[in-house]
C-alpha cells in the first residue's frame, strides 16, 4: 500500500514495522474528535480562501461520510495507515477523490493529534465533573438521612473521639469537591487549540486560528507552535487530578470495606453491588469497593508512564508522544466507572444505627472530654490530661468502662471531680458540644450541609461553556 508520506521511499514497510508503529487499535476512539477537527479545519481553509468553496464542500461531505461509516461500524481500520489521522484523511479522499488531498493544507499530524486529544479530553474531563457532582449529592442526601447517627471516630484505627457519621461523610465530600476543582482546572489547560502549528513552526498559509477556534468552542490558541506540539502536560495534569481522586476514592472504599465488615457492621451494601463465594455460602463480598480500591493502582501507575514518556524528550514532536494515549485512555475509562459504581453502591447502602455499646467498644471513646471537662473546671488542660489518663488506668484495671466508675472512685483520683462529669461524657453531649465552625455538632454539620447543598446548586463553570 502506498502511504501518505511515501513519496521519498523505495522499499515498503517491514510488516512487524507497521503493526508496531500503528496506533490505530487505540486511536480508533478518537475518529469523532478527529473528523470534527478536520471539518473545523477545512471550513477555515476556504473561508481564508485557500482552499475554494466548492473544493471544501466536497472535502466536508466525504468526512461526513466518513463519520457515518465509523458510526454505523462499517468503517475499516487499516494498520499500513498507523492512526485515525491517516485512516479517515485517506478513506476521504477514496470518497471524494484527490481533492480531498487539499485538507492537509496548513496542517501536520503533530498539531491535529493534539487537536484531537484536547477535543477528547475536553469532552471526557466535563463527563468526569458531571459524575463527581452526582456522587457529592448522593453523599449529601445520606450525610441528611444519618443527621442523628454517631458513630466512632478513629486514629490509628482506634476508637478516638464520637463523630456524627454525617460529618465523616461530609470529609469525603469535601475531599471530592476538591477533586471535581482539579478537574475543572485541568480542563481549563485543556481547553486551548493547537491546530495551526503545523508540524512545530506554525505555517506560511494565510489561516486563520482564532477563526479555527471559534468553530471548535475554544476560547483560546495556543501561543507556541513548537510548545503546542510538543507538550502534553494537560494529559499529565489531567492524569495527577484522576490519581489524587482515586486516592480518595480508595480511602473511602476501605471504609466501605471495614464498615461492612461483621466486626464493624454499620453498612449494609445493596446486593446489586456485592458478589457471593463459590465455596462460602454465607458471604456477601463488597467486591465494587475492592476493586475500585484496586484500580487506583493502575491510576497511578499511568500518570508515571506519561510522566515517564515526557521526560528528557527533546523539543518538538517525538513518536514516544504516541504512547501517551494509551495511559490516558485508560485513566478516563477507569475513573468513569468507578465513578458510576461508587455512585451506585452509596446510593443503596444504608447505614445500621449502632447501640452506645457498639459506638463505645473500648470505654474510653469519652476520654477526652472527661479531660476537657477538668480543663473547664481551671485544672490545667496538660494536667487533665494526665488525671484523665491515670482513670483510664485504674478503669483498666477494674475492667470498667469511664461511665461505669462511681464518683467516689473518680474523687479518689482528683478531688476536681464532680457529679456533673458524667453529664460531660455521655456520647451525645459530647458530640453536641463540637460546636465549632467545622466541628462535630449536629448544628455546624447541619450549616455545613446547607452549604454544600447551596454550593451543588451551582453549575460548575466549565460544564456552562462547554461545546
Ligand atoms: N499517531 C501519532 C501520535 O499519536 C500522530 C502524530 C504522528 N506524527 C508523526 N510525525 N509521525 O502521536
Amino acid at each position: 500500500m502506498k502511504k501518505p508520506w511515501g513519496g521519498r521511499f523505495k522499499q515498503s514497510t517491514n510488516t512487524l514495522m507497521e503493526r508496531f508503529s500503528a496506533s490505530i487499535s487505540f486511536d480508533r476512539r478518537l475518529y469523532v474528535y478527529d473528523i470534527e477537527g478536520s471539518i473545523a479545519h477545512c471550513r477555515m481553509l476556504a473561508k481564508c480562501k485557500i482552499i475554494s468553496q466548492t473544493d471544501a464542500k466536497k472535502i466536508v461531505a466525504g468526512l461526513q461520510r466518513v463519520l457515518k461509516e465509523f458510526e454505523s461500524g462499517k468503517f475499516e481500520c487499516d494498520d499500513r495507515l498507523e492512526d485515525i489521522h491517516m485512516n479517515v484523511e485517506s478513506r476521504m479522499i477514496q470518497l471524494v477523490g484527490p481533492v480531498g488531498g487539499k485538507l492537509h493544507t496548513a496542517r501536520s499530524r503533530n498539531d491535529q493529534v493534539c487537536l484531537d486529544v484536547r477535543l477528547y479530553l475536553r469532552e471526557e474531563t466535563g463527563q468526569i465533573v458531571q459524575s463527581l457532582t452526582q456522587l457529592t449529592k448522593t453523599l449529601l442526601q445520606l450525610a441528611r438521612k444519618n443527621i442523628d447517627h454517631i458513630v466512632p471516630g478513629y486514629t490509628h484505627l482506634q476508637q478516638a473521639q464520637p463523630i456524627l457519621l454525617a460529618h465523616h461523610l461530609l470529609a469525603h465530600l469535601e475531599m471530592l469537591l476538591r477533586d471535581r476543582e482539579r478537574m475543572e482546572d485541568a480542563w481549563k489547560r485543556i481547553n486551548v487549540m493547537p491546530l495551526g502549528s503545523a508540524a512545530l513552526a506554525g505555517t506560511g498559509f494565510p489561516i486563520d486560528r482564532k477563526y479555527t477556534a471559534k468553530l471548535l468552542g475554544f476560547p483560546e490558541v495556543s501561543h507556541n507552535s513548537i510548545d503546542s506540539v510538543s507538550d502534553r502536560d494537560f494529559a499529565a495534569e489531567f492524569c495527577a487530578a484522576a490519581a489524587i481522586l482515586m486516592m480518595h476514592l480508595s480511602r473511602f472504599c476501605e471504609e466501605v470495606v471495614l464498615w461492612s465488615s461483621s466486626e464493624f457492621d454499620w453498612l449494609e451494601l445493596s446486593d446489586a453491588y456485592t458478589t457471593g463465594s463459590s465455596i462460602m455460602p454465607q458471604k456477601k463480598n463488597p467486591d465494587a469497593a475492592e476493586l475500585i480500591r484496586g484500580k487506583s493502582g493502575r491510576v497511578y501507575g499511568n500518570l508515571v508512564s506519561l510522566l515517564t514518556l515526557m521526560k528528557s524528550l527533546p523539543l518538538a514532536y517525538n513518536k514516544d508522544l504516541q504512547e501517551d494515549k494509551e495511559p490516558l485512555f485508560d485513566t478516563v475509562d477507569t475513573v468513569k466507572l468507578s465513578l458510576e459504581v461508587f455512585n451506585g453502591m452509596m446510593k443503596t447502602a444504608r447505614f445500621k444505627k449502632l447501640p452506645p455499646s457498639r459506638l463505645d467498644i473500648s470505654g474510653f471513646i469519652t476520654a477526652t472530654d472527661m479531660a476537657d471537662y477538668l480543663a473547664v473546671q481551671g485544672v490545667p488542660f496538660r494536667e487533665a490530661h494526665e488525671i484523665t489518663g491515670r482513670t483510664v488506668a485504674y478503669c483498666i484495671k477494674k475492667g470498667k468502662g469511664l461511665q461505669d466508675i462511681t464518683l467516689k472512685e473518680l474523687k479518689k483520683i482528683s478531688s476536681r471531680f464532680d457529679t456533673d462529669v458524667f453529664d460531660h461524657i455521655i456520647l451525645e453531649n459530647s458530640v453536641q458540644r463540637k460546636n465549632v465552625h467545622g466541628g462535630t455538632a449536629k448544628k455546624q454539620v447541619l450549616a455545613q450541609i446547607r452549604r454544600l447543598e447551596k454550593k451543588l446548586k451551582t453549575r460548575s463553570p466549565i460544564l456552562r461553556v462547554r461545546k
